[in-house]
């Protein structure tokens, strides 16, 4: 998979593209992420990028501008993103569909927002991580990143698997435990130091319900929905 990054502030993502998982993929070569900055594609002298907002209002606005010379160098077949809090909301679902993507472009909001003109012509998908608001699209395009290249097949080690985790089939993740199987008067669940597999299952099961139900109401009411086939 190959991912652009188009941002004003590309030393950003410098650390986080060296770290972690995600770090090793890259060096593998099993993600490619290509960091752009836009002030290159600005031409005025002062290599300006945001301008004030016609019709008034507060902050200023992405210039369309140098995010056209910059798609038309760059976007190529690359399903594309803009990173907004007005977007639409960025969940696993939505990760499912981007990783089947070959090449993804995400392109950093900034200021007040970009350009309408630029989502009209390029942008395939505006979106949002969540109900809050960021300094930058730049955390928002990390988190994306991360989430979609979990999914190129590789990506995992063995030992993890994408399917037991938390949103796959509705519910969140069961609780964990390792050693010590005590620790100050807190012990670990019997059934889990058992060996009994089907009991072991059972517990994780309701465990997950429990959770979901207790913390992500909304998630509980619809896998309730959907088990009884509504
Ligand atoms: Cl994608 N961008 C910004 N600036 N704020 C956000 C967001 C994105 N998602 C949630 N808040």
């Amino acid at each position: 998979m190959i991912v652009r990054i188009i941002t004003l502030f590309p030393e950003f993502f410098d650390s986080p593209l060296r770290s972690g998982l995600l770090g090793k993929a890259i060096d593998k070569g099993i993600v490619s992420v290509e960091v752009i900055n836009l002030r290159d594609y600005a031409n005025t002298k002062f290599r300006r990028c945001d301008d004030s907002p016609y019709g008034g209002g507060s902050g200023m606005v992405l210039m369309a501008e140098p995010l056209f010379r910059c798609l038309e160098e760059k976007k190529g077949d690359a399903f594309t993103l803009l990173t907004t809090p007005a977007g639409v909301p960025f969940d696993q679902e939505l990760v499912k569909k981007l990783h089947e993507k070959k090449e993804l472009c995400i392109i950093c909001g900034h200021y007040e927002g970009v350009d309408e003109r630029v989502s009209e012509r390029y942008v395939d998908s505006e979106v949002s991580i969540g109900d809050y608001v960021l300094s930058g699209g730049e955390y928002a395009a990390l988190v994306m990143l991360d989430a979609v290249a979990r999914y190129v097949p590789e990506f995992m080690s063995n030992s993890e698997s994408l399917d037991e985790e938390s949103f796959e089939d509705g519910l969140l993740e069961y609780p964990h435990y390792t050693r010590p199987a005590e620790i100050e008067g807190m012990k670990v669940p019997d059934v889990l130091l058992s060996g009994n597999h089907a009991d072991i299952k059972a517990w994780r099961h309701e465990k997950r319900i429990e959770k979901t139900k207790r913390i992500r109401p909304d998630l509980y009411k619809r896998f309730c929905e959907q088990s009884r086939g509504e």
